[in-house]
């Protein structure tokens, strides 16, 4: 009799911990990637480079090989950042003449480009419920647990990326990636930079890497025409 009961009880755990390692192992099968960028989207951004604020409008578009940052500065000026998956990237204002261009070797992010990230568990972000990710000490990323669009992403740096919409599918004409013609027109500056994209932990990640952003802005001067090719 006690024989039948402890046996029964000993299936009983064993059963209890078979559905339960089958639910943490689904559970956990869910979460460990975050979910890749679609293809093409718009997104506005509002981000906080260390107390300096901006509204930048994203437009994705993996398809098409390309990437557009459109970043207004807060009551400053409007910079155009079109990256294309050939490793070109134009950084431009329209107010001026002024245009930089640089070559990546590493072109746009990929889709997956968070892929191998650590599944930190979840988190309340910015007010919804979030899965939290963290790749490579770089970035800390976060996406709504149950729709799984982005919600805010962190860099180490101190830079945060509010998410304010998420477009799947918009795309954005193909007459506005076009370059203004004077970011064609002179050949001026020489300062390769390629070294320092290879520095960027996350590979395809070089065009939006925060010091390399930072450098970049710094380096802009007003009257100034780069052209930078490799
Ligand atoms: C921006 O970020 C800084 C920290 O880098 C923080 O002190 C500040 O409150 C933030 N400002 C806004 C408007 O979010
Ligand atoms: C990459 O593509 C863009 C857009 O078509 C073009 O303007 C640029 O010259 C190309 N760069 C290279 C290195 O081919």
């Amino acid at each position: 009799m006690v024989n039948m009961k402890m046996s029964c009880f000993l299936w009983g755990v064993l059963i209890v911990i078979v559905l339960c390692s089958a639910y943490l192992g689904e559970g956990k099968k869910l979460e460990t990637t975050p979910t890749p960028w679609p293809e093409q989207f718009h997104s506005v951004l509002y981000i906080n480079n260390s107390g300096s604020l901006q509204v930048t409008d994203l437009w994705y578009d993996w398809s098409k090989g390309r990437n557009f940052n459109i970043i207004q500065k807060q009551l400053g000026r409007k910079l155009y950042d079109l990256e294309w998956n050939n490793g070109t990237s134009f950084y431009y204002y329209l107010d001026k003449d002024e245009c930089k261009r640089m070559h990546f070797d590493v072109g746009i992010l990929r889709p997956n480009w968070l892929e191998g990230a650590k599944y930190l568990g979840m988190k309340y972000v910015d007010g919804f419920l979030c899965n939290e990710w963290e790749k490579v000490d770089f970035i800390w990323y976060y996406e709504d647990a149950i729709t799984n669009r982005p919600v805010y992403w962190r860099f180490f740096s101190g830079m945060s990326v509010h998410v304010m919409t998420f477009e799947v599918g918009a795309v954005l004409e193909d007459a506005e990636w076009q370059a203004p013609i004077y970011c064609f027109d002179k050949a001026v500056a020489v300062e390769d930079l390629k070294e320092k994209t290879k520095a960027s932990p996350v590979k395809g990640y070089a065009p939006l890497y925060p010091y390399f952003h930072k450098r970049l802005l710094s380096g802009f001067n007003e009257h100034n025409i780069f052209t930078i090719d490799s």
